[in-house]
Formats: C-alpha cells, structure tokens, sequence
C-alpha cells in the first residue's frame, strides 16, 4: 500500500477527487494517510476530516520565520511517513530539503499545459486569465514531479482541454478542472502505486 500524504490550501475539489477515487477503486494500492494545509480554514481540511483522513494545519503564521516553519512543515510530512506526497492545490513553495528529502516522491497538478503559464505567479485564477489573454484555442492541465523549481520537475501526465468563446477565467478554470485536473491527478496517483 502506498502511503499519499496531500497538501492543500483551498477549497480541495482535487483531493476531492482522490478520495473518490479511493473509495471507488479508481486508486487502487493507496491510502490517504494526511491531509496536510498551511491554512487552517482551508475547506480541504473539512473534507478530510469528513472522510476519516487526519487533517493537519501548519501556518507559517504560528512561527517565528521561514526557517522554522519550514522545518515543522518537513517535521509534520515526516510524521505521516509518507511514499508518495501529492500537492493538491498548494501554495507554498516546498522548502528545498524537503525537495531533496522526497525526491521523485512529490507531485503536483498545474492547471496548464506546462510550459505555457506557469512558474511564480501562475496560480489559481490567474493561469486561466493568462490563457485567456494569450487568445490561445487549447489548454489544459499537468501532474508533474517536483523539483527544486517553480514547475519546472519532470512531467508525469498532460491533458488538453478546449477554450471556447465567450469563456470567462471562472468558466475556464471549471472545465479544466472538470476534464482534466480531477481525472489526471488520480490517475497519476494510481499508476505510481501501481508500478
Ligand atoms: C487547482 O486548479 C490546481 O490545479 C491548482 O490549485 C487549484 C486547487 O483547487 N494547483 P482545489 O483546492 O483542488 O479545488
């Protein structure tokens, strides 16, 4: 069984998905053994703990620095023993020990076709106006590994999705996550378990 530990700032639609997944065998060889968010009201810890999966804040609020947030971050995550970590909507940069840690035992879900919007600044609402702005026809979402960088790891799966007239970044941003982002990610989830 592959131990996933998930880490989350929102609202968790993505870690939604994989706890569907689980339950319904999309995922198989996996538990969920944390839910980890730097954000104590993020709805992605309600949903954990409504699903039995131990729900986990670390605020950088409640330390002294980065530093030393950084360390609890790496502290907690090492607690739940994890195999595989997911980044699920996360929106703090992984401290590079950590990086160095879990190397190729990080993932992440981006929602573009990378190298297309992405890197600092490319979060949430922001890709999809981005995408909008650029007029282009096709984008879509990435699972990708972590690296040291700002989307930069090894990609994992990609898929394309349409952008249609009159879309709005919300419009957008929904479709994305509706065809791609909630399929790729467990299926990405799925194979590393499976391997
Ligand atoms: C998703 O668009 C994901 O690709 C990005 O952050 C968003 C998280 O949404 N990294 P949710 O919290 O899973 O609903």
């Amino acid at each position: 069984m592959l131990r996933v530990a998930v880490m989350v700032s929102g609202g968790g639609t993505n870690l939604q998905a994989i706890i569907d997944a689980v339950k319904d065998g999309t995922i198989t060889n996996a538990e969920l053994v944390g839910v980890i968010s730097n954000n104590a009201d993020a709805y992605a810890l309600t949903r954990a703990r409504e699903n039995g999966i131990e729900a986990i804040c670390v605020s950088p609020k409640d330390y002294e620095n980065r530093e030393i947030f950084n360390d609890a971050l790496l502290d907690k995550v090492n607690e739940l023993k994890p195999d595989l970590i997911v980044l699920a909507g996360f929106l703090v940069k992984i401290p590079e020990k950590m990086v160095h840690a879990y190397s190729h035992r990080i993932i992440n879900i981006h929602p573009s076709l990378i190298p297309s919007f992405c890197g600092v600044g490319f979060y949430g609402l922001h890709v999809h106006e981005a995408a909008l702005k650029k007029g282009v026809k096709v984008t879509g979402a990435t699972v990708h590994y972590v690296d040291e960088g700002m989307d930069t790891g090894e990609i994992i799966y990609q898929k394309a999705v349409e952008v249609l007239d009159g879309d709005t970044p919300e419009v957008l941003q929904r479709r994305v996550m509706e065809q791609a982002e909630w399929k790729l990610l467990p299926a990405a989830i799925n194979m590393i378990a499976n391997k």
